[in-house]
């Protein structure tokens, strides 16, 4: 392997990858696409544009006239497609760039490799394509069988993209895998995001927004772990599977907020119980057994030590984040938390 074109590369999870793959395969030239949406941040990849084996482009997935002109000049030989719009409380408020970023997004990219040829389609997918699992269920898990089951807009569209590389696989036979993976949280992760949205509301003594009872488990899983997965998986993955990424991190929402309270010094009584999400997935909690028996994977993070690390990053880069809350976020979130 020597070109990977990285799309969504300025965002949370994509620019982690970026790093893991300068740091693991320096050998490797990387092509980063990403629109630069919101989400997107070149300050994040400033450090790495100049190097000799990363080319940035700002393009959209979706816009085939671009990704086409892209795929003649690099001629990536894998792709990770990591660009989607990423968060659940907007594709509820406006769901339709959901469906251009996510499913058409993916077919152009798709047909970009039908046509120039691909050693490895790799698409970036969630645990949520599964939907929930009960609270009173605790020995139910996600594995790569459990049937698509969607709540959300964003979730749809991301199991609609997931069905379409699956069918790209079987009507042309283009090389493809897929992974599911439960939530992430580390440096670099959008405050929008509950991790992220805790730690700079908590640093400036503002109120903690907790939907509904605060119940609600996430499994979540260190970023670094997450890209050491996917690398796993374009080396050595079987064309044509799903593999399932998590840690078997359970917690609720309010054990997650009071961790990092507690990382931080602040009190709970910051902690303000609003109105639920619509639709709200009550528990997500993936088995991990293939990736662990197929690829040798395992996470190397635990929960505490990944929030340490978290909260030490936000508390070190605060510029970083301060630019972002700064902006159109405050408008973002006057508008919804407005009505909670
Ligand atoms: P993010 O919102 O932080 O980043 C998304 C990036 O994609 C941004 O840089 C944005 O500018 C870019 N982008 C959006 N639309 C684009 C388009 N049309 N063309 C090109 N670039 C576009 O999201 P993230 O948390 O880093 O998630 C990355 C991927 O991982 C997504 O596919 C998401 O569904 C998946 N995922 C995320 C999590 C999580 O916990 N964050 C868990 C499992 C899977
Ligand atoms: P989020 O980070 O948006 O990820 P996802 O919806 O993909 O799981 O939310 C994580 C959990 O935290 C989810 O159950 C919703 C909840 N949450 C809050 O309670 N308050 C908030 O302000 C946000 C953003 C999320």
């Amino acid at each position: 392997m020597t070109k990977v074109l990285i799309t969504g590369g300025a965002g949370f999870i994509g620019s982690n990858f970026v790093f893991h793959m300068l740091e693991n395969h320096p050998d490797y030239e990387l092509v980063v696409v990403d629109l630069l949406t919101y989400a997107g941040n070149l300050e994040t990849l400033k450090d790495v544009l100049d190097r000799p084996n990363v080319h940035f482009y700002k393009a959209d997935i979706a816009d085939r006239e671009a990704i086409f002109e892209l795929f003649e000049n690099e001629r990536p030989d894998t792709v990770v497609n990591f660009a989607a719009e990423s968060h659940v409380d907007r594709s509820i408020e406006d769901p339709g760039i959901f469906l251009r970023s996510n499913i058409i997004g993916t077919q152009t990219l798709m047909d970009a490799c039908r046509k120039y040829g691909i050693g490895r389609y790799h698409q970036v997918s969630t645990d949520e394509v599964y939907g929930d699992l009960p609270l009173d269920r605790p020995d139910l898990f996600f594995t790569e069988e459990t049937p698509l089951h969607t709540s959300s807009p964003y979730s749809a569209s991301k199991a609609s993209a997931d069905l379409l590389v699956q069918a790209y696989h079987r009507t042309y036979g283009l090389p493809v895998t897929i992974s599911r993976c439960s939530n992430n949280y580390g440096p670099y992760h959008f405050p929008e995001k509950l991790i992220p949205l805790i730690i700079s509301r908590a640093l400036a003594d503002e109120s903690l927004p907790v939907y509904g009872t605060g119940e609600n488990v996430r499994d979540w899983l260190y970023v670094r772990d997450h890209c050491t997965a996917i690398d796993r998986i374009i080396h050595d993955g079987r064309v044509g599977e799903v593999y399932n990424i998590g840690g078997h991190n359970e917690r609720t929402n309010l054990q997650v907020v009071k961790t990092v309270l507690k990382e931080l010094g602040k009190p709970e009584s910051l902690i303000t119980f609003v109105k639920d999400r619509a639709g709200h997935d009550m528990r997500y909690a993936i088995d991990p057994a293939k990736m662990m028996r197929e690829l040798g994977w395992e996470p190397t993070t635990t929960f505490d030590e990944g929030i340490k690390k978290t909260v030490k990053w936000y508390l070190e880069n605060e510029e970083w984040w301060k630019n972002i809350i700064s902006g159109d976020y405050q408008q973002y979130y006057e508008k919804m938390y407005a009505n909670r």
